[in-house]
């Protein structure tokens, strides 16, 4: 859990780097698993920025998440060599299945879903991470498979 103590000690320990705003919301999303909304105030006053800049820097960046992720966590690559192989029916798939949006958490707090832009697989699209495991060449019956496998 997020607390003010252990953000100022981050924020502290990132200020003496060189470009420090990055490394600070890196740690944070290692330390809490997202960037509290309550840090933000703290991190511009830290490194002399206004709170919109530094907010402008969390929303344009996919990787910082803004709310704590759920048990499970899927992100399905929506680039463009997956979107070419279809990924596009995948996300409505998912998006149906689940009962959520891209970017939101099912109520249970069991599954977070997030799209992310090229995980390197472009050749062997579409492609998807699920709890950090890599899975590609995805169509709607392997994606349903590996979903099982992680969310009973
Ligand atoms: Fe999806 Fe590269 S575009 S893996």
């Amino acid at each position: 859990d997020w607390n003010t103590a252990r953000a100022a000690e981050l924020i502290a320990a990132g200020q003496t780097l060189e470009g420090p705003l990055l490394p600070i919301l890196h740690s944070f999303v290692e330390t809490f698993g997202y960037v509290p909304e309550p840090a933000v105030p703290m991190v511009a006053e830290a490194l002399n920025l206004s709170r919109a800049e530094v907010h402008g820097v969390v929303t344009f960046y996919h990787d910082f998440r803004r709310e704590p992720a759920g048990e499970h966590v899927i992100k399905l690559c929506r680039a463009e060599a997956c979107q070419s192989a279809g990924c596009e029916a995948l996300a409505d798939h998912l998006v149906e299945k689940l009962g959520i949006e891209f970017g939101e958490t099912t109520p249970d707090g069991r599954v977070t879903l997030e799209p992310v832009y090229c995980l390197g697989l472009c050749s062997i699209s579409p492609a998807a991470m699920i709890d950090g495991r890599l899975v590609a060449r995805l169509d709607a019956k392997r994606l349903d498979k590996a979903l099982e496998e992680v969310v009973r």
